[in-house]
């Protein structure tokens, strides 16, 4: 098994058969161990101590689809439903900046008030206020000329989540008019407009099997994204996988690890659900190889209102509150949060 992790390490791919022999092991608490050392060593050649901030706004919970897992779904009848206005959103931004984040990410779900003319307003108006930022979109599927639109208006960066790589498994976390084709679709056409694209799972969402997890980094290494957002699945009450156990925190932690190996200088967050499920998660997603980490600056007025999944953390703190929660337990691992936009090493 030592040797499988070597190989990735010098090779940066393994074939299906040696991921899911390895995927099957992450239990083996010394394994585990070997890969985090790697992860970190790979880590530390591309990226140093460095953690990058992305400051996350999320600015509307209404949402046309409805897909199984997800709290603000739109047949979840009990999500209280909330949109923030352009003002709101641009003192996020600034209240953010005073902070130090020099990455902003506007996530939402899909919320057709919201048109594109809407969205690229906000982003003209956060690149005007703040030329040195980033500017990440994470809105969901859109045509290729609206991709097109918010690039050239400004947006730097698009996280879309493939979710999983398997369309059978695709299908059962999904309602039918949502297709994994289109999903993979929109991917490579962000990449071909210029974005810096991430992709992801949630690992160990409901049918989840270690075979669709090899395909899901098989399709890491074939999109070869520029960031890879994954945390463990964790269910909703309002949800139709309400009864479904959450993923855990050992193969959340492996696969942040394999994923640093396959993809050196990816850009890998430690998530908030890493964080939801275990008290220190996201200092482990740092340690196991992840080198982002995404706090909320939404308004407090909203933030227990954008609940993907249950007991999500930092529902009720202040933006400063988790700036400076996040730096010590950054610190408290020998890491430095910089005042950066943290690009992808490919683009500096
Ligand atoms: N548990 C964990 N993550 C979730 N997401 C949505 N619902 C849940 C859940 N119940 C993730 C999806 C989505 C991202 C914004 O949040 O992967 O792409
Ligand atoms: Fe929000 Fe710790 S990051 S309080």
């Amino acid at each position: 098994m030592k040797q499988l992790i070597d190989k990735l390490q010098e090779t940066c791919v393994l074939a299906p058969e040696e991921y899911r022999v390895l995927i099957d092991q992450h239990r083996d608490a010394g394994l585990a161990e070997y890969l985090f050392a790697k992860a970190r060593t790979v880590k530390m050649q591309n990226y140093g101590h460095d953690v990058y901030l992305r400051g996350l706004i999320e600015f509307t919970n209404y949402c046309k689809n409805d897909c199984y897992y997800c709290g603000i779904r739109k047949s979840n009848g009990k999500a209280e439903r909330y949109r923030l206005s352009k003002k709101q959103i641009l003192d996020c931004c600034a209240a953010g900046y005073a902070l130090g984040y020099r990455t902003f990410v506007l996530q939402g779900g899909e919320d057709g008030y919201f048109t594109d003319k809407k969205i690229i307003e906000i982003i003209q108006s956060i690149k005007k206020n703040h030329p040195d930022c980033a500017l990440t979109l994470s809105i969901g599927e859109k045509s290729y000329e609206t991709y097109q639109a918010f690039y050239e208006a400004g947006a730097d960066r698009y996280l879309l989540r493939h979710e999983t790589a398997d369309a059978e498994h695709y299908g059962r976390l999904h309602p039918a008019v949502m297709s994994l084709k289109n999903r993979k679709q929109c991917l490579y056409d962000l990449k071909e407009i210029g974005y810096q694209v991430g992709c992801g799972v949630m690992v160990g969402s409901p049918f989840q099997t270690t075979e669709a997890l090899v395909e899901d980094l098989l399709l890491i290494k074939e999109l070869n994204p520029h960031m890879v957002g994954i945390g463990p699945f964790i269910p909703h009450h309002e949800t139709p996988f309400a009864d479904q156990e959450s993923g855990t925190l050992e193969l959340t932690l492996f696969l942040l690890g394999l994923i640093r190996l396959m993809l050196p200088s990816v850009l890998l967050p430690a998530t908030t659900a890493l964080g939801t499920i275990h008290p220190q998660g996201r200092e482990l997603g740092i340690l196991a190889g992840a080198n982002v980490v995404m706090p909320n600056l939404s308004p407090v007025e909203v933030r227990n209102k954008y609940l993907l999944y249950d007991n999500k953390i930092c529902t009720g703190d202040e933006a400063a509150e988790c700036r400076s929660c996040l730096q010590k337990r950054m610190e408290s691992i020998g890491c430095q949060l910089p005042v950066s936009r943290g690009d992808h090493r490919s683009m500096v």
